[in-house]
């Protein structure tokens, strides 16, 4: 079975169409696949890894593992598209093909230059004793659409004092010069960020691990990110092992931001430093910024985490990507909110259109789809409950009082994720609220993306109805179907 470890690992050639077909009839079956997320085809997906403007479309890499519901050898999957919503599937996948990259091709990114996409990504190896082995390795996708791998290591070890827990590098250019963030572990088990500068020569330099408090960093660190906003520094990261008394969280790993007044690239300095949830949901992890041009700082996530079973297990398939997030700071604080190519994703044909129907009585949204936005404004000082129900209970339950600026989410579960949220956001105000629900995700921006709240949920039925309460509390309730071109 696909439990044995063995098999995980085994080569991508060895696993026979026959089998492949057979997968695809379980997954195609299941009642939780969604509409308009990145999702498997077949097997898991996990993190993001890079996403670029390149060739007049966007490009974005994934992690993935076909074969089964599991963490086996990893590949990064590759899909494009005109607008950060409309996805496709192309050739250039980075397989784990050499003895550099034997059991996996891990978590990297990539940047723009002089015409290709370069990438940088770990190459995981396991010895006989299953000891882990990490070096940085490049590749190339020329404007062949064609993937190169470079033929040695980029950065062949660990700086000294620093164990094999070393992955997942983060490209990005600051003030003319390129440098690269690496998560990492010290010989303490203490985790860590390495910042290296590229030379001139194209060797990476160390230069040292950045200046966060060891309580920031929990026992290890893996997908460091850095953007730049408004004059200030976030970082964005997963510290495992995050001790839950000195910051707050309710996952088993954490994905956090942490907010900085300035970077200082020769010695790794960050001054002036505050955590902060980038997400108050049950299911994101391994977010991936992208520092554009056009658009800002953009973040995508993957909605699943590590050591946690789905129900999709069963069905053959595991982990769905976010929808494309535009990052930016409000008053130092993070906000998150869909790009807003999202209305890309709205289906306008006057028959497939829902019902809102708000009256004394009732806010009712009906003739839904499965995959729907519902947006809507709740008055300062009011509470209201959205109701997405799967037969007589619901399968999802938002409360959320503007006077407070609590609010709480439940949902269906079936996992080892736990079922109930809490959150704040601005109190005392009037505040804006979008869901997104598909299927089996939900996306939920309070007051413009101050508060978001993500996660998966797992109905009997499919979610074709919403209701709030009271009615009074909300105004301008507007709703759409959703659905990929
Ligand atoms: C995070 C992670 C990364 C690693 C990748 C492997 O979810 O563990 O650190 O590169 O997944 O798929």
């Amino acid at each position: 079975s696909i439990e044995n470890m063995a098999k995980r690992y085994q080569p991508y050639s060895t696993w026979t169409p026959e089998y492949v077909a057979s997968l695809k009839a379980e997954v195609a079956a299941s009642q939780w696949r969604t509409k308009t997320h990145i999702q498997p085809d077949t097997g898991l997906i996990n993190d993001p890894c890079s996403l670029n403007f390149f060739n007049g479309k966007w490009h974005l890499y994934y992690q993935q593992f076909p074969f089964g519901p599991v963490h086996g050898l990893k590949s990064w999957a590759h899909v494009v598209s005109k607008d950060l919503f409309n996805w496709r599937r192309v050739p250039g996948d980075l397989l784990p093909d050499n003895e550099l990259d034997a059991q996996g091709a891990y978590t990297g990114s990539a940047l723009v230059t002089h015409g290709t996409l370069r990438i940088m990504y770990t190459g995981n190896v396991r010895d006989e004793q299953w000891h882990r082995q990490s070096t940085q390795l490049g590749a190339v996708l020329g404007a062949d659409s064609r993937l190169y791998k470079d033929p040695k290591p980029l950065i062949a070890n660990p700086p000294a004092g620093y164990t094999q827990e070393f992955r997942d590098p983060f490209l990005f250019n600051y003030q003319d010069k390129t440098y690269v963030l690496i998560g990492g572990q010290r010989a303490d088990h203490t985790g860590a960020i390495l910042l290296y500068e590229k030379q001139p020569d194209k060797t990476w330099r160390f230069v040292a691990p950045l200046s966060i408090p060891d309580e920031f960093c929990g026992y290890m660190v893996e997908c460091p990110n850095i953007a730049f906003i408004n004059g200030k520094v976030v970082l964005v990261y997963c510290p495992q092992g995050l001790d839950q008394d000195f910051f707050e969280y309710e996952n088993v790993y954490p994905n956090i931001a942490l907010v900085a007044d300035s970077f200082d690239p020769e010695t790794g300095t960050l001054t002036h430093q505050r955590l902060q949830n980038i997400d108050k949901g049950f299911d994101f992890y391994a977010t991936r910024l992208a520092n554009t041009e056009k658009d800002g700082t953009l973040a995508i996530s993957w909605l699943g985490l590590p050591d946690t079973n789905y129900p999709t297990d069963a069905d053959g398939w595991e982990g769905v990507l976010s929808y494309v997030r535009q990052l930016d700071l409000r008053d130092g604080h993070v906000c998150l909110k869909p790009h807003p190519n999202i209305e890309q994703l709205r289906e306008t044909a006057t028959d497939a259109l829902p019902v809102v129907s708000q009256n004394t009585d009732q806010c009712s949204v009906t003739a839904l789809s499965g995959a729907f936005e519902l947006s809507m404004t709740l008055a300062a000082g009011q509470k209201a409950t959205v109701h997405v129900p799967d037969g007589d209970h619901d399968q999802l339950l938002i409360n959320l009082d503007s006077d407070s600026g609590q609010g709480m989410v439940q949902r269906e579960n079936r996992n080892n994720g736990g079922s109930l949220r809490q959150f704040g956001f601005p109190a005392g105000k009037t505040v804006t609220i979008r869901l997104f629900v598909d299927v089996s995700v939900f996306e939920l921006f309070i007051d413009d993306g101050y508060r978001v709240v993500s996660g998966r949920f797992f109905g009997d039925t499919c979610p074709t109805a919403a209701r709030v309460n009271p009615p009074a509390a909300v105004s301008n309730v507007q709703a759409w179907n959703l659905r990929k071109d």
